[in-house]
């Protein structure tokens, strides 16, 4: 279970500046929901001052996922383009008083929706716009220019904390090597810059060794990344541990004027009824995300929130 700051969840459960913006003077899109994240930004900006007016954000995402792009909003609004560009994915995650280490790659995907939005606001073409083929991780978008910005600015040295911060190589890991080629290249062009120590720059026979080393056909990654073994629980310890998680999130939704009940549980699929103001809303995916991981969480086990 994932640790998070007590802002982070001040973030998730009321997020400020979500929902559409009319007459953006940017928009940045990055992920899918295919992936399991995908964020927008929205910003309106003066053109006499190049000064951020307003964000907003629309996402489907966990909860940091949300919490970072909520903190992005509040960190660009009042400054200018060129002082918004100078923010890292690093400081989204200080605003919220850090993200577990599994979760920087929703810091990230604030600070490339960032970069998009404004390529959009300048008519720029957005690089992060690639032909198919040019991605290294398909899984998950995540191309060459996004893997090598996450290691230079948070200066990554593993295979795993990739994965952390960009996801890439989280699934099938069939991009292994290309992760792999990147990284070595990045390390290196910053250990000739003098941004990084030599001795601690990837090295992929070090990541030969047995924890990382595909057996049999799987990745590092895969092995590392399966679930522990949790005991077993029974039907009506699972159901019962849903119902307690849904009854705790509950007066949360009903601040905002929602509800959220349980429906029924059939195996790894959860059927809960939305209403009250998530009836329609714009953030009800977000809701239903949100309430998902929560129950992921709890159990330790996957699982699919539908709403009926
Ligand atoms: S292609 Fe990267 S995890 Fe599947």
């Amino acid at each position: 279970m994932w640790e998070y700051s007590e802002k982070v969840q001040e973030y998730f459960y009321n997020p400020k500046n979500a929902g559409v913006m009319e007459n953006a003077s940017g928009i940045g899109d990055v992920g899918a929901i295919s992936c399991g994240d995908a964020l927008r930004l929205m910003i309106k900006v003066d053109p006499a001052t190049d000064t951020i007016t307003d964000a907003r954000f629309q996402t489907f995402g966990c909860g940091s996922a949300i919490a970072s792009s909520s903190a992005l909003t509040e960190l660009i609004i009042g400054k200018t383009i060129a002082e918004a560009l100078t923010l890292t994915n690093q400081d989204i995650a200080d605003f919220l008083g850090g993200l577990p280490p599994e979760k920087m790659h929703c810091s990230v995907m604030g600070y490339e929706a960032l970069r998009a939005a404004v390529a959009n606001y300048r008519g720029e073409a957005w690089e992060d716009d690639h032909e198919e083929g040019a991605l290294v991780c398909k899984c998950f978008g995540v191309d060459e220019g996004m893997i090598e910005r996450a290691v230079r600015m948070n200066g990554l040295t593993t295979l795993e904390q990739v994965t952390h911060f960009t996801k890439a190589g989280g699934s099938c890991a069939t991009c292994i090597e290309g992760i792999e080629e990147v990284l070595v290249k990045t390390n290196a062009a910053m250990v000739a810059e003098g941004l990084l120590d030599a001795a601690e720059a990837f090295d992929p026979d070090q990541a030969a060794r047995p924890v990382r080393r595909p057996k049999a056909g799987k990745s590092p990654l895969a092995i590392k990344l399966e679930p522990v073994s949790k005991p077993k629980l029974t039907n009506l310890q699972r159901i019962r541990l849903i119902e307690e998680a849904i009854e705790g999130l509950r007066p949360f939704l009903r601040q905002d004027g929602g509800d959220c009940e349980l429906i029924d549980v059939e195996g790894d699929r959860v059927m809960v009824k939305l209403s009250g103001a998530c009836v329609g809303c714009q953030m009800a995916s977000i809701t239903v995300n949100g309430v998902q991981e929560r129950l992921i969480e709890k159990l330790g086990q996957p699982l699919r929130v539908i709403p009926v």
